[in-house]
């Protein structure tokens, strides 16, 4: 029988939006949803934990050692309805999402044996299809043979206040600048870092929601993948 089912892979900025849409999208065709930056700040978070940061300097080649080591794997949560990152057998999801993991996770991302491990794991959670992948090098380099491939943007101003109002209604005490310079800085390093650095892939779509409300993009995306799905069906 055909496999109707498709991989789908959303690239993109930071703070634009990418986990939001693949999540809905996933939910909506029963697919799984793999947010891979998850796994890059799983690997930063045993490195913490394993004193493999010293002020603020990266212990790499110890990391690199150590990759055998580390097992990360997504469970599903019943009570939230959704996968929960594990990191050798424990929840790791909430902690992930903290600031020493963020601060620390771009350096991680940067390393090609880290790299090689979690594509290696990506391309193993993919290989039955009926996936969403977000990312930076999912429609380049983990999937270039993604049915779907969209490259998801919006201008670095928007992402800003975006970021801005998330935590300022948070009652964080943050400046519309700072968190500017921050998003631009990411941008840099996202996309001039030598291993997989952010890019469009050739055959991606474009989707800049800067001015588009949530409701428009997900009738946009859904129609991209119903157009595939029906060219997968007339597939022999
Ligand atoms: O999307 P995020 O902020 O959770 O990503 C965390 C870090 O991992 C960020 O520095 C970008 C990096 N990343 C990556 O290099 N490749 C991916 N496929 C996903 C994330």
């Amino acid at each position: 029988m055909t496999n109707h089912k498709i991989v789908v892979a959303i690239d993109g900025h930071s703070s634009c939006g990418k986990s939001t849409i693949a999540k809905a999208l996933a939910a909506k065709y029963g697919y799984v949803f793999i947010d891979s930056g998850a796994m890059y700040r799983a690997v930063t978070l045993y490195a913490l934990r394993h004193n493999l940061v010293a002020n603020g300097e990266l212990k790499k080649d110890e990391l690199i050692g150590s990759l055998s080591k580390i097992k990360i794997e997504f469970r599903y949560n019943p009570v939230s309805k959704k996968s929960d990152t594990y990191l050798n057998g424990e929840n790791v999801e909430d902690e992930i999402r903290q600031l020493p993991v963020s601060q620390n996770v771009s350096p991680v991302a940067t390393i090609a044996e880290v790299r090689t491990a979690m594509v290696r794991l990506q391309q193993e959670m993919g290989k039955n299809k009926g996936i969403v992948m977000d990312g930076r090098d999912i429609g380049t380099v983990v999937f270039p043979d993604a049915e779907l491939k969209l490259f998801v943007t919006a201008t670095a101003e928007i992402r800003a206040q975006r970021r801005f109002d998330e935590l300022t209604a948070k009652g964080e005490d943050v400046s519309f600048a700072e968190i500017l310079e921050n998003v631009k800085e990411r941008d840099f390093i996202d996309s001039t870092r030598e291993a997989s650095p952010l890019r469009k892939a050739d055959d991606a779509l474009v989707l800049d929601n800067s001015y588009l409300t949530r409701e428009e993009q997900m009738t946009w995306v859904i129609e991209k993948v119903e157009e595939k799905l029906r060219f997968k069906s007339t597939e022999i």
